[in-house]
């Protein structure tokens, strides 16, 4: 059986519309109005690379200090969104997924760009479902480079060609691939359509077809 590797925010939890709505209100504050398809090529990056775009895109130059307060605005932005968060929120399918993970001997991974991931985890009450945790925190490569899967796939002592990546972001299906490993595109995106295979909710993922990859 093959190892398996959760990307968390649009996948597990559905916590992608939290983030666009507190980048969009960092747009506002330096004049710039974040479209819906900017707010898609952010999913999957890093917060402080988010910034970095989105600051690009409105053509302003900020010093370090006030990107950094930027960066503290976001995150206290969207950690107050997440405040009440429990396991209500959990997408559908996928505590069925994990539950056939864990009474089938398949190890499991979160490969996920957030700073939060651990706390998000905990919130939802999931975290002992999970035999390796690399986030945001332990890489220094935003994707789509493959440093989060391939750090996920050796601390699950799996050989990368043997991992399954779930992802619902267009740069998390570049870093899976590029990663070697086989990608499922979740969500229904245009973004993702170019994974191995797609899937618009986790509840349309058969055991029957689990067991033939
Ligand atoms: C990714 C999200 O999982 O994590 C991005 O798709 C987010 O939207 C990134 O910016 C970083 O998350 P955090 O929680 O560290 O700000
Ligand atoms: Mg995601």
């Amino acid at each position: 059986m093959k190892a398996f590797i959760f990307d968390l925010d649009g996948v597990i939890v559905d916590t992608a519309k939290y983030h666009f709505l507190a980048w969009k209100r960092i747009g506002e504050k330096v004049g710039f109005s974040l479209s819906i398809a900017q707010n898609e090529s952010l999913k999957g990056v890093s917060r402080k690379e988010s910034l970095d775009r989105i600051l690009a895109w409105a053509d302003v130059a900020l010093s370090k200090e006030k990107k950094e307060q930027l960066l503290l605005e976001k995150n206290d932005d969207y950690l107050h969104q997440i405040q009440g968060m429990g396991q209500e929120e959990i997408l559908p399918g996928v505590l069925d997924l994990l539950t056939f993970a864990q009474q089938n001997n398949v190890p499991v991974s979160l490969g996920s760009a957030s700073k939060n991931a651990t706390a998000i985890l905990k919130k939802l009450q999931i975290d002992h479902l999970f035999d390796a945790i690399v986030d945001g925190n332990n890489v220094t490569k935003s994707k789509p480079n493959p440093e989060v899967f391939l750090k996920g796939a050796e601390l699950l002592q799996q050989e990368p060609n043997n991992c399954i990546v779930f992802e619902d972001a267009a740069a998390g299906i570049q870093a899976a691939k590029a990663a070697g490993m086989i990608s499922i595109g979740m969500g229904g995106a245009e973004e993702v359509k170019s994974a191995d295979y797609c899937f618009a909710s986790m509840t349309e993922i058969t055991k029957e077809f689990i067991t033939t990859l």
